[in-house]
């Protein structure tokens, strides 16, 4: 029988692009974890962390000029493991969550092993950075 958390990365945009063999590695790599509505994930300015992505549920994601909430298949935390840097805003769960967590030495494993991923992600950043900077219009 398929691994059910092979089952449930199967459904993340994210990972739409591996192939079984990719998304078996990605299984060996990621936790499933039950958090509580109302725990921080992210604070923003504190160092380390993990790598988050939504199963079930939705966060607040709290950074300057901007306010967002992510809800299932999105994901967050990317950007202090990318350049080893402080959270750049701080995230709660609104709701009882449902996460894929990676921890910093498997988030690189992931990004290394699938091209594609890295390229989503760096599409997320730059979206991300352009909402914390917006150009002036007009
Ligand atoms: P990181 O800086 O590691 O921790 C906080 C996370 O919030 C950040 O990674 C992103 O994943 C997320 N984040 C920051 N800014 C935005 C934004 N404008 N829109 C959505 N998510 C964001």
């Amino acid at each position: 029988m398929a691994d059910p958390k092979v089952k449930l990365l199967r459904n993340v945009p994210l990972f739409s692009g591996c192939t079984d063999k990719e998304l078996a590695f990605i299984a060996t790599r990621a936790d499933e974890v039950d958090l509580p509505a109302g725990k921080v994930l992210c604070k923003r300015g504190e160092s380390g962390g993990d790598f988050f992505v939504i199963v079930e549920g939705r966060v607040d994601v709290d950074a300057p000029n901007r306010k967002r909430e992510l809800g299932p298949g999105d994901f967050f935390g990317e950007i202090a493991l990318l350049d080893n840097g402080p959270r750049s805003a701080t995230v709660r769960a609104l709701t009882p969550l449902r996460c894929l967590v990676l921890g910093p030495a498997q988030f690189r494993d992931v990004l290394h092993q699938n091209g594609d991923i890295a390229l989503k992600m760096l599409h997320a950043v730059t979206d991300r950075l352009r909402a914390a900077a917006p150009l002036p219009t007009g």
